[in-house]
């Protein structure tokens, strides 16, 4: 029997071990540990790739968000659309600006919001739209772009599950106004720790990130704003440059690797499989999905046979306690509730062998009876 986790962290690190640790024993000797040249130069690198003005790091996916809201003027008595499928700081976030979530219900074809219902949702109160490319599928940005323009809404992306999910040619978070990347330890872009960084075009926002992040001080020791302590330090970001140079190889190998788990479970008829884009989308499937009624009966199947799986997200944001406690409203969202309920991710890495993948689609296989 194989031993085949969700997800195995020690597989991606080998192979950046000397750049990193040379990199690492400069910043020792050294002691710049914080504001040093990695940081800028990932910020470079970072910008380049997405094809953005600017990128700028911070501590964590989450402070992203936060930031991202303030500097684009969100704040109390405005409603955030937030698709209910997202994780919960993208809740969190729009909480703590003082503005208020309106969940949207999702899309199965693209894990983004259902657009029609998206629309519905939209009142004068309406300030922003804050976009999760979910499992790194980018969302239907044409139809998007065209409805925030519409009703002048600004759009915030949260591209935490996609760096390097392209649409149409262009990477995901070039999009918004700006956009937010948690690049924590299990992410496609991934630190040893917590990192973020965040994207835009726009200076002035550029300009509002680069100092909420350093407690508004816009010069030493005077606070223009207030802010928060959230820098990326020089360690992470020298292990995310080493990373970022190998990214692009990782996600093609991503991508073949979902190709292998369609063509191997696409037969099965009670079995919902993660849907591939249309040609002008590049996935870079963080996560891999299926979906199924006996999903836990599934998940225990798959741990006998030394399979990790996991569940993104369980509960769907309108239904956790945190939002019902200070909001208490109802939500009719019947899709997002569903695939709370059925989905659930199997090993998606780019390191999974032959053997490993053709053993994982036989075990779901032999599950639904078709051994
Ligand atoms: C979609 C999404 N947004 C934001 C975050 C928060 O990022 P972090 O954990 O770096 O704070 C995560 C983390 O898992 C995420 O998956």
């Amino acid at each position: 029997m194989l031993s085949i986790p969700l997800l195995d962290l020690r597989r991606g690190f080998a192979e950046i071990e000397e750049e990193v640790l040379s990199g690492f024993k400069e910043v020792f000797v050294t002691q710049k540990v914080l504001n040093g040249k990695n940081l800028l130069s990932f910020e470079e690198e970072f910008a380049r790739y997405i094809g953005t003005k600017h990128a700028l790091g911070c501590a964590c996916g989450t402070d992203a968000l936060l930031m991202a809201l303030l500097a684009c003027g969100v704040g109390r008595g405005d409603e955030v659309l937030l698709q209910a499928n997202a994780f919960i700081a993208d809740f969190e976030a729009i909480h703590w600006v003082g503005a208020e979530p309106v969940f949207v219900e999702v899309d199965p074809r693209t894990f983004g919001p259902d657009l029609s219902d998206l629309q519905k949702k939209i009142t004068p109160r309406t300030k922003a739209l804050l976009l999760v490319h979910m499992y790194g599928d980018p969302a239907d940005m044409d139809e998007i772009l065209e409805i925030c323009d519409r009703f002048g809404i600004t759009l915030i992306e949260d591209a935490s599950h996609a760096h390097g999910a392209e649409y149409k040619g262009r990477k995901v978070g070039s999009f918004g106004k700006v956009a937010c990347f948690s690049c924590g330890p299990v992410k496609n872009l991934n630190a040893l720790g917590d990192a973020g960084v965040l994207t835009t075009n726009d200076d002035e926002i550029a300009y509002k990130i680069k100092y909420l992040r350093v407690h508004g001080q816009v010069e030493k020791n005077h606070s223009h704003f207030p802010g928060f302590n959230s820098r990326l330090d020089e360690l992470q970001a020298i292990i995310l440059r080493a990373k970022l140079k190998t990214l692009d190889a990782k996600n093609e190998k991503r991508r073949e690797i979902a190709n292998r788990y369609r063509e191997g479970l696409s037969d099965i008829p009670e079995l919902f499989v993660h849907p591939a884009p249309p040609p002008y989308k590049k996935s870079v499937y963080h996560r891999f999905v299926i979906g199924t009624e006996k999903r836990d009966e599934l998940v225990k199947y798959l741990k006998e046979k030394g399979i990790g799986t996991g569940y993104y997200y369980p509960i769907p944001l309108h239904k956790h306690k945190a939002y019902l406690e200070a909001y208490g409203k109802a939500w009719h969202l019947p899709q997002a509730e569903k695939l709370a309920r059925e989905l659930v991710a199997i090993p998606m890495y780019p390191e999974l062998t032959e053997e490993e993948i053709d053993y994982i689609i036989q075990a779901i296989r032999s599950f639904f009876g078709k051994g």
